[in-house]
């Protein structure tokens, strides 16, 4: 898709289609009241025959208006005006992209982002809006042997931004929608793939070519034996019940100072989760070649990072195994060593992520980093406390757990913070090693973040739990890119780009 700003009179913008809000009432958003005017109150006048009054989720599509450039006008519903915020701009624009790929039109303009939103910037809109579009225009198709795109794709689309400035920011905010864009749909391609395509192998080489695209970026890949040469008891110990190899992907993006200490972000790569000998029920454990997501996040921040060439130093590790029962694969009960020296007993071969994560996490102290981010499908738990809206958060350190929310807040990414109280430690008590791997009925994603706080107490430390949050079930099934959002705004801050 191609991009475009656009500003100045609206009645003269030539284009295929012009897209209009209108809110509750029929009361028309101000881009809309300019071209009411210029069309001598063509639009109130269809809006009085009561074919649309504004409620979100509505929209017309309109032909001859005449006394503008337009070919066509699509008015779309925005909702109660007092309620307008980014997320419900959002929603009306994405319906407009996916009604327009759907339509014989192959570019169109966009009027909703001249609506002034309370508290965001327009720099912040226009990286949403790319963004939106791309998710609407997302496809995976790549296992089916004829694929079946729109006959009339959009090409192209413009942003009008009425008599804004087109600002240093506002111009790279549109860039920069695209490069997240991007690492979304890399996170989504990677977690939508089954099981048997996407192993750790294949996550590892998916990586390597990311590395081969910017000379910023050195990517390197532990097999086992290296693995076994550190001490990864407990990540081994996951993958021995797999033919599959496991691998540690490391990826190392140096964009900033050479001495600058880098964010290292962690993603669970567990690229097929059946359980092992406790073995996971049938139903929908399809879904569990998503446990790879956190994985894929990662991969897709680190892909945007190199994209907009953030001036900071970037580390990605991804632990990545699959979990299945075999002869050789954990019992409950096993003890195994980990890289730390720390022993866990495993109660339960099912929370196998902290068994991987826990040696990369000891793994990042080498990068002596600012702070350490892991993103994982950790803990059903997670779905019942929060469902699908928000990941989420538990940290070592309150002000990273902040930058963190306000970077979900602002890219409609969001996370709320559960408490990592020492409280609840006392539930991993292992009567035969230093910690049990699960921590018993009560708040199972707590108790998971706890066990992993016991690997990252050497410096700031935060924890995505996206189980709920990284891919949608059901006839719409496929995977979010979330937190791939979250992540690049976080790092754009980090990087002093945005606000
Ligand atoms: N990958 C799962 C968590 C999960 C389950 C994510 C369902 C999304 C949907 C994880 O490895 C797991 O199995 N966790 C167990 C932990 C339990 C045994 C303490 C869980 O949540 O049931
Ligand atoms: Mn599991
Ligand atoms: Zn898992």
């Amino acid at each position: 898709m191609e991009y475009h700003l656009k500003s100045g009179d609206l009645s003269s913008q030539r284009t295929a289609c012009l897209v209009l809000g209108v809110f509750t009432k029929r009361r028309l958003s101000d881009p809309a009241a300019a071209v009411d005017l210029a069309t001598d109150g063509q639009l109130s006048d269809i809006l009085k025959k009561g074919d649309m009054d504004g409620e979100t989720g509505q929209s017309l599509m309109l032909y001859h208006v005449s006394g503008i450039q337009a070919e066509r006008v699509l008015l779309i519903g925005l909702g109660e005006e007092k309620a307008f915020n980014l997320k419900g701009y959002l929603t009306a624009w994405g319906s407009a992209v996916k009604q327009l790929n759907e339509s014989s039109v192959i570019e169109a303009t966009n009027a909703l982002s001249a609506i002034p939103l309370t508290s965001i910037e327009l720099p912040q809109q226009l990286r949403e809006s790319v963004i939106t579009a791309e998710e609407q225009l997302y496809r995976f198709d790549q296992c089916k042997s004829k694929a079946t795109p729109p006959k009339r794709p959009l090409k192209k689309l413009s942003l009008f931004i009425g008599e804004q400035k087109k600002t240093v920011a506002v111009v790279r905010s549109v860039s920069e929608g695209e490069a997240i864009a991007n690492g979304i749909k890399l996170a989504k391609d990677l977690a939508n793939l089954p099981g048997n395509i996407c192993t750790p192998s294949y996550l590892a080489e998916q990586a390597k070519q990311l590395g081969k695209a910017s000379s910023q970026l050195k990517v390197s890949v532990l097999e086992e034996k290296q693995m076994k040469a550190l001490g990864m008891g407990s990540l081994l110990s996951v993958s021995r019940g797999s033919r599959e190899p496991a691998k540690l992907i490391v990826m190392e993006y140096s964009g900033g100072k050479p001495k600058a200490k880098p964010v290292v972000l962690i993603g669970k790569g567990l690229t097929f989760d059946a359980g092992g000998i406790s073995l996971k029920p049938a139903a929908a454990m399809d879904e569990m070649k998503y446990d790879m997501c956190g994985g894929a996040s990662v991969i897709g921040a680190m892909a945007a990072c190199v994209k907009l060439a953030l001036p900071i130093n970037l580390v990605v590790i991804v632990p990545s195994s699959e979990n299945l029962p075999d002869g050789a694969a954990n019992k409950p009960g096993d003890i195994v060593t980990s890289m730390s020296g720390q022993t866990i007993e495993i109660l339960n071969t099912d929370a196998e992520g902290r068994l991987i994560l826990c040696d990369a996490l000891t793994y990042a102290e080498r990068f002596k980093p600012a702070a350490v981010v892991d993103v994982a499908t950790l803990t059903g738990a997670c779905i019942i406390a929060l469902g699908a809206h928000a990941s989420g958060l538990l940290s070592n350190d309150d002000k990273l757990a902040a930058e963190l929310l306000e970077a979900g807040n602002r890219a409609t990414d969001r996370a709320w913070q559960l408490p990592l109280w020492d409280d609840y430690q006392e539930q991993l008590k292992s009567n035969f090693a230093d910690m049990a791997n699960i921590g018993g009925k009560g708040a199972g994603t707590i108790t998971a973040a706890c066990f992993l706080s016991r690997y990252a107490d050497k410096y700031k430390w935060a924890h995505l739990d996206i189980a709920g949050t990284a891919w949608r079930s059901g006839d719409q099934k496929g995977a979010t890119g979330r937190p791939v959002s979250l992540l690049s705004q976080f790092l754009l801050k980090r990087a002093g780009l945005v606000k």
